[in-house]
């Protein structure tokens, strides 16, 4: 029987991950099925359950990742930092395994895609929600010089820099202790949903210096970005790079296999145009 695949998610139509795994698996010459499953919003883990009865590994989107984590026999410490699961891969000996790779895929979308080098740099993080949380770790691993979680709810930012003080420089804040332009900007708020933007002064952005990136992307431009580009940012990305890279982690993980992830990520531009 053909390996099978597949991301859970509710809702789960709009999922990008069927196209990019077909991609890789076709780019690879890997035999597999990778489908998109809307598990019930009250039974992900006997949705779960019932695909690995055969399949042999999944992404997990919103809103799964925590019950994901709890799903897990074992996680990879990643994960388990994270507090979320975005990938399970079936073990031999039947248990889940669960891993995060969220984080790396926006690392590695920064650092090779965009060219980045975050080592001796100024980061400021907004939000500490699920998506925020994820990447802390990675983002610590680069060695910026500082790294600020700022978020509406500034106990929550506390709770994530306490969390992750043992791995580098990370620090809490308000969005409007903010004042000092920083080196990188990285929205990973869930206020772009909305059309929102997350009340910060433009002052954190130097002009022609600070990269923005924003870990949703759509159609058109984010409003973040939108805020970004007229304040004079140097660039503006969005988080369809990250979207493919940690599907590529994802991949890696499962086939023991990385994927090209540009010519796929130059497809999905393609499409979204
Ligand atoms: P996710 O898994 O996408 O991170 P989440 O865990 O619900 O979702 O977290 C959403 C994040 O976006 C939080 O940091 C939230 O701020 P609060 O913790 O103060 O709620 C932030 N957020 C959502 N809407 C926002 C808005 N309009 N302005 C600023 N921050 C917003």
């Amino acid at each position: 029987m053909t390996d099978r695949y597949c991301v859970f998610g509710n809702p789960i139509g709009h999922s990008k991950s069927p196209l990019i795994h077909g991609l890789f698996a076709e780019q690879t010459g890997q035999q597999l099925t990778y489908e998109a499953v809307l598990a019930p919003l009250d039974d992900f883990t006997g949705c779960a359950r019932q695909f690995f009865a055969t399949g042999k590994g999944g992404n997990v989107t919103v809103p799964f990742k925590e019950q994901a984590y709890q799903l897990a026999g074992s996680l990879s410490a990643r994960a388990q930092r994270a507090g979320a699961v975005n990938t399970l891969k079936k073990l031999d000996d039947g248990s889940l395994l669960g891993d995060n790779t969220d984080g790396a895929g926006l690392v590695r979308d920064l650092t090779r895609n965009a060219g980045l080098d975050l080592a001796g740099k100024r980061i400021l993080l907004l939000g500490a929600g699920g998506a925020a949380r994820g990447v802390i770790e990675p983002l610590l691993a680069e060695k910026p010089a500082a790294l600020v979680v700022a978020n509406r709810t500034v106990e929550k930012a506390e709770a994530l820099a306490q969390l992750f003080a043992d791995l580098g420089p990370v620090s809490a804040s308000g969005f409007d202790w903010l004042e000092e332009p920083v080196d990188l900007i990285i929205n990973g708020t869930s206020a772009s949903l909305a059309g929102d933007l997350p009340p910060i002064s433009h002052s954190l952005i130097k002009p022609g210096h600070t990269v923005c990136y924003d870990m949703m992307y759509g159609k058109d431009m984010t409003a973040f970005n939108r805020w970004a580009a007229e304040h004079g940012a140097a660039r503006t990305l969005d988080g369809l790079g990250m979207l493919v890279e940690q599907a590529a982690e994802a991949f890696l993980l499962w086939r023991g296999v990385l994927p090209d992830s540009a010519p796929v990520l130059a497809e999905l531009r393609r499409q979204l145009a």
